[in-house]
């Protein structure tokens, strides 16, 4: 990362064993919600207020290309302004646009570009460049946009967007970033766009898009959804004034850290809950966890609600199959508790780890590695040993780039004999610019 000098610079981040988090915790907005109500924002007729809006770095490249895109943005604080200029209101870019490290953004939008009377070139860094593109580009092309990229599947892409048909997708794995680009590609598509998952994965842009004002319906595991951008479509999207829940992915580094440390007594407020996120909830508890939900509420269709949590001992557990995709970004705070439980932790069915933003299975694995835990990596997920293999050693931490790889080894160190290093600890902010003040200030006495 380069500094405001244009120098090059290296964040590292200490982490001792500590005693319990005390004390109340408010979360960044959720990412994935505010990658959605911006885009959205974007397409509306009208200015929207997005309050709570994420303050994760990939969230802020959305609303870069959204605004390069002709959407005018302001940002007070937390208080994003989006004003958009309807589904044909958006403008072609002069640049390149820049999804940095977020795989969200530029699939996302690749599903609103093809439907664009333009052409776009969008790409990222260099993590982002190693991403998987062709599970978007090949249903997109069916939808009869021209999208070029780079060995036919990786960033920069062009896409060169057109009319588009309304197609019928059975999706092949299950990826709420695929479901999302069709979806939105639906909305300029003529006719009925109908997608369907072999499992379920998060549905915020279900809800989102109903709160706009989309016509979509969920049915089973299809979600059809009707274009409205051309003249017999049903009309437009309206704008909104939203309130973004906070992030259960970011929570989940504190429950596991609270869980770890015999002294924590930890509330965390105004949590989304999701039923399509809150997997992880069930599966603490069904750990041992000491974890209570508490005043329950709906925003916008969202739920949300606030969440205690004590230190506890852990038994561990295995996640496969249809729970996978559910857990997808906890996997690796999860894999990095393992030494800690009692039986271990076990993945299976997780091949999709290889292609976020580090292949997070030999990333574990190494980091686990150098901590002192006994771990199997596999092709598509990894077994880490429980408690009888030993206690872990502090050490130094290479996360890849990787935020929530970072954030999990930080919570490890937490329990470890000694000292640990996360080396390049400014990569968190790519989902929690805050996450090591906040983890300091919690386990303050
Ligand atoms: C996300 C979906 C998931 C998840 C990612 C955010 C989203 O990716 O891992 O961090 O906001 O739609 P996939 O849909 O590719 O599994």
């Amino acid at each position: 990362m380069l500094n405001f000098f244009g120098e090059n610079f290296v964040t590292t981040e200490k982490v001792r064993a500590g005693t319990g988090l005390t004390g109340g915790l408010e979360l960044p907005g959720d990412k994935s919600i505010s990658h959605r109500y911006a885009m959205l924002a974007a397409l509306a007729e009208g200015t929207s207020e997005l309050k709570s809006f994420a303050a994760a770095r990939d969230c802020h490249s959305t609303l870069g290309c959204v605004k390069a895109l002709g959407a005018d943005v302001k940002v007070d604080g937390t208080t994003v302004k989006i004003t958009g200029h309807g589904l044909r209101g958006l403008k072609s870019s002069w640049r390149t646009l820049d999804a940095e490290n977020s795989g969200t953004t530029i699939r996302l939008l690749s599903g609103i570009l093809s439907g664009q009377e333009f052409t776009t070139k969008i790409s990222g860094d260099s993590s982002l460049q190693k991403r998987p593109m062709k599970r978007v580009v090949g249903p997109l092309r069916q939808m009869g946009a021209d999208i070029r990229a780079k060995d036919d599947n990786f960033p920069p892409l062009e896409i060169r967007g057109g009319k588009l048909r309304a197609i019928q997708y059975e999706m092949p794995m299950a990826s709420a970033q695929v479901k999302s680009a069709l979806l939105l590609a639906g909305l300029y598509a003529q006719g009925e766009t109908q997608v369907i998952e072999p499992a379920k994965t998060r549905d915020h842009t279900e809800l989102a898009l109903q709160y706009f004002g989309a016509h979509i319906e969920t049915r089973g595991r299809t979600i059809a959804i009707h274009g409205m951008a051309d003249k017999n479509g049903a009309g437009a999207l309206r704008a909104q004034t939203l309130d973004v829940p906070g992030d259960l992915s970011s929570a989940v580094f504190f429950i596991a850290a609270a869980s770890l440390l015999a002294e924590s007594n930890l509330y965390i407020g105004n949590v989304g809950l999701n039923p399509t996120r809150s997997a992880i909830l069930d599966f603490f508890k069904g750990m041992g966890a000491a974890l209570n939900v508490l005043n329950l509420a709906s925003k916008q269709g969202e739920l949300v609600g606030d969440l205690a949590v004590k230190g506890a001992a852990l038994r561990g557990g295995v996640i496969s199959g249809e729970l996978v995709p559910l857990l997808i970004d906890e996997l690796p705070m999860l894999a990095a508790l393992g030494p800690y439980t009692e039986q271990g932790i076990e993945i299976r069915d997780a091949g999709e780890l290889r292609v976020k933003e580090s292949d997070r299975i030999a990333v574990l694995a190494e980091n686990l590695k150098r901590m002192g835990a006994k771990v199997q990596e596999r092709p598509d997920g990894l077994l880490v040993e429980g408690r009888s293999a030993g206690k872990l050693h502090g050490a130094e931490i290479e996360p890849h780039g990787d935020h929530r790889i970072a954030m999990a080894f930080a919570v490890a160190g937490l329990a470890a004999e000694g000292e640990t290093v996360i080396r390049d600890a400014h990569c968190a902010g790519v989902s929690y610019p805050t996450f090591f003040q906040e983890l300091r200030r919690l386990g303050e006495k």
